[in-house]
């Protein structure tokens, strides 16, 4: 039976409060209903069918109708629906899980992870133990953050207060305190005046170890950063950035923590972001990709070298403290296993380098043929156009503009899913989307834009 479609929007009006929206303006303007998902294809509740631009949301990464990882659910729904993992307890899927995950990051030299149910979750936990680490270690001071701006680490409490984007903050402040930012070695807006990636990495670099000198390395815990930026408008750092990062927490004993929640699992085209700057990080948050989005789940990954102070430790001080009933749950589990065996099987991240590769040099032709696209940039399977009001002056078209909604409406119709952040628009398509599928959505994205540049 088809849904009654009039319905759905008046009940979705009255009844949802929308993550990262204004529940009155909701009210007032439908959502996009997604009925169906296939492949790297949807349809709305209208029967409209589009290409999957958004992957979920950076997420559904072996797209909609994955038949081994749905088997895979539906075998743990038969066997253990839900068992938790709090002391005294585990169950075979969380072991197998963080046997393969501590294996396929092996090169990461990580020792062990520590499951949640998302990405807001996976930071939390690498916050918390970051601050504990330092405690075991009889550095009880070292309880502050850096991060960078425009970086997003979820809506916790910690991850927020590290978030980059005042945005995201303001209507919750106060946030944790000690928590600080730093420029991000953005090459298209920075006030330094340099397109050279080196030299910005090199001015960027030093902005962090200034703030950890300034605030006294023995009171910062960690810095955390994502590989690349994605909701921030996917801003890839210079090459020369992280291991210039790796070198001053090492030079001051602050832990890095990678925030992976997008990068992670082959997005950016290697299995793990930091693999792109040959960068080992100390503790890791992973999420989305990691069960393909099927169902809910986070993970925080610990280097051996953090892992060890928690093992050793006889005090009881190591104890940790933290999770969720739903830490590991088995059907979650259950669908990662599959995901994982499926990401290594078809070298996910080596088709998404290919065929991103293809998606960034055909994106790379907007900046030069419209008129409001500033900039594309990003890196595998993750994309940004940025849309401005002067482009000599590199200034993006403001808050209050209809441009980006405008772009996105048509490729809507023309049967493209996209999602606009603020000045920019992003795309996340499932990782095993074809060349011939990126052509089309480039193709689709091409008529977009003429047609709103067309437009009075
Ligand atoms: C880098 C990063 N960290 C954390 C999060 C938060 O993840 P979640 O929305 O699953 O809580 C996100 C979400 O997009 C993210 O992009």
């Amino acid at each position: 039976m088809s849904p009654d479609r009039d319905a759905l929007r008046r009940d979705n009006a009255q009844y949802i409060w929308h993550p990262m929206a204004h529940p009155g303006a909701m009210k007032k303007n439908a959502p996009d209903i997604v009925a169906r998902g296939e492949g790297c294809w949807i349809w709305d509740v209208d029967g409209h069918k589009m290409l999957d631009g958004v992957g979920g949301l950076w997420a559904s990464n072996l797209g909609h109708s994955n038949r081994r990882v749905r088997d895979a659910i539906v075998a743990q729904l038969d066997e253990l629906p839900f068992y938790n993992v709090f002391r005294g307890t585990s169950h075979v899927r969380a072991i197998e899980l963080s046997t393969r995950l501590v294996q396929m990051m092996a090169p990461e030299q990580v020792g062990a992870v520590m499951f949640s149910t998302g990405g807001s979750d996976a930071v939390e936990g690498a916050l918390k133990l970051a601050r504990q680490y330092w405690k075991l270690r009889g550095q009880a001071d070292r309880t502050k953050f850096i991060s960078l701006r425009q970086g997003y680490h979820g809506v916790h409490f910690g991850g927020m207060s590290v978030n980059g984007n005042t945005n995201f903050r303001r209507a919750y402040e106060p946030l944790l305190p000690g928590c600080f930012h730093v420029d991000t070695p953005w090459l298209y807006h920075n006030p330094y005046g340099t397109d050279d990636p080196a030299q910005l990495a090199r001015i960027c670099a030093d902005l962090l170890e200034r703030e950890i000198v300034f605030q006294g390395p023995d009171t910062v815990a960690a810095f955390i950063a994502e590989p690349i930026q994605g909701a921030g408008g996917v801003i890839v750092p210079p090459a020369e950035y992280w291991p210039l990062v790796r070198q001053i927490c090492d030079r001051h004993g602050v832990l890095l923590i990678a925030d992976e929640v997008v990068t992670g699992f082959g997005r950016a085209g290697t299995l793990f972001g930091t693999r792109l700057w040959g960068v080992n990080a100390d503790i890791w948050c992973l999420a989305k990709g990691i069960s393909s989005g099927y169902v809910p789940l986070g993970a925080t990954a610990i280097g051996r070298k953090v892992a060890e102070a928690f093992d050793t430790d006889a005090s009881g001080a190591a104890t940790v403290t933290h999770g969720y009933t739903y830490s590991a749950h088995p059907v979650a589990a259950a669908a990662a296993l599959a995901t994982l065996e499926q990401i290594e099987e078809l070298d996910i991240p080596g088709h998404a380098a290919r065929v991103g590769a293809h998606l960034h040099a055909r994106l790379a032709g907007f900046v030069d043929r419209f008129r409001v696209v500033g900039d594309v940039r990003g890196r595998g399977l993750m994309a940004g156009l940025e849309m401005v009001a002067d482009k000599a002056r590199r200034i993006p078209v403001p808050r209050t503009s209809d441009v980006p909604s405008r772009v996105a409406r048509e490729a809507y119709r023309r049967g493209l899913m996209v999602r606009i952040s603020g000045p920019n628009l992003i795309l996340s398509p499932p990782l095993v989307i074809t060349l011939e599928e990126v052509d089309t959505m480039v193709d689709v994205l091409e008529a977009s834009f003429a047609a709103v540049e067309a437009q009075p």
